[in-house]
């Protein structure tokens, strides 16, 4: 497979065109980012750390039955994925209230929630990524009724899949975020989940201790942050 020139330059990653359209290449750096891109850092081993962790959920995911980009691993920190046109929403599920819905409610971080509470955001980091609802996004036309209702049932499924892989690991799947997209060779076909599924995505809390083991080591500087992603990979058995 070629890699051909850049097609894109993200926070994190880098997407190429390869020598087949319907197909491209993501490329993870080590560039790190939160809030909305003003804080920055290179942290060593952070791109091929992310990329085997991503790999190992993806496979994961696809043998439960949901559709996702993924194709195969290339290199320590290049991936060959399908080409998507991405819907510009995050998809958020929470099982314990943290981060941004603790602050918006004035819930403490750590409370539990009876259910998984689901969220939309719109992708801009310029508008800081603000919460909007389905409303929001059929009416001023991101996605459809139809495809809204795919990307919940979607990102549920996820958690059905994830929580108990993460719960065997003796980690607690807080909350995470998921982008979904239409193959560019497939554009009438169902969504299929794109982008990565890491600790730059997700909140993991130990379950014993409730130690941070996710990218809010780096928001919130506690240090050692790609040591505890690849305590996580070794912890699920992500080959590493
Ligand atoms: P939040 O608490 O900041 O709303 O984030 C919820 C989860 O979604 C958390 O695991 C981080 C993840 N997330 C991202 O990875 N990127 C984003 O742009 C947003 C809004 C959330
Ligand atoms: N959208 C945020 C960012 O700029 C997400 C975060 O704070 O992690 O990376």
């Amino acid at each position: 497979m070629e890699k051909r020139q850049q097609l894109y330059r993200g926070k994190a990653k880098t997407v190429y065109a390869t020598d087949d359209p319907a197909l491209v290449i993501m490329h993870f750096r080590d560039d790190t980012s939160a809030f909305d891109g003003t804080k920055v850092a290179q942290l060593p081993q952070k791109g091929e750390t992310n990329n085997k962790i991503n790999a190992f959920i993806m496979g994961k995911l696809g043998e439960a039955g949901i559709a996702t980009h993924f194709v195969r691993v290339l290199n320590e920190r290049d991936t060959l994925v399908r080409a998507l046109k991405m819907i510009p929403v995050e998809c958020v599920v929470r099982n314990i209230c943290a981060g941004s819905m603790a602050k918006r409610y004035g819930i403490a971080e750590g409370t539990p929630l009876a259910e998984p509470i689901f969220e939309f955001f719109y992708k801009s980091d310029a508008l800081h990524d603000p919460l909007v609802n389905d409303d929001h996004i059929r009416i001023l036309g991101w996605a459809s009724a139809d495809e809204i209702g795919q990307m919940k049932a979607l990102t549920h499924k996820v958690n059905a899949v994830l929580q108990p892989l993460f719960s065997r690991a003796g980690i607690d799947l807080v909350d995470y975020k998921l982008e979904f997209g239409h193959a560019l060779d497939d554009p009438q076909g169902a969504l299929l989940l794109g982008d990565e599924f890491t600790p730059d995505g997700c909140r993991l809390w130990d379950h014993a201790t409730q130690e941070k083991l996710d990218k809010d080591r780096f928001r919130r500087d506690l240090g050692d942050v790609i040591g505890r992603y690849r305590e996580v990979a070794r912890r699920i058995g992500a080959p590493l």
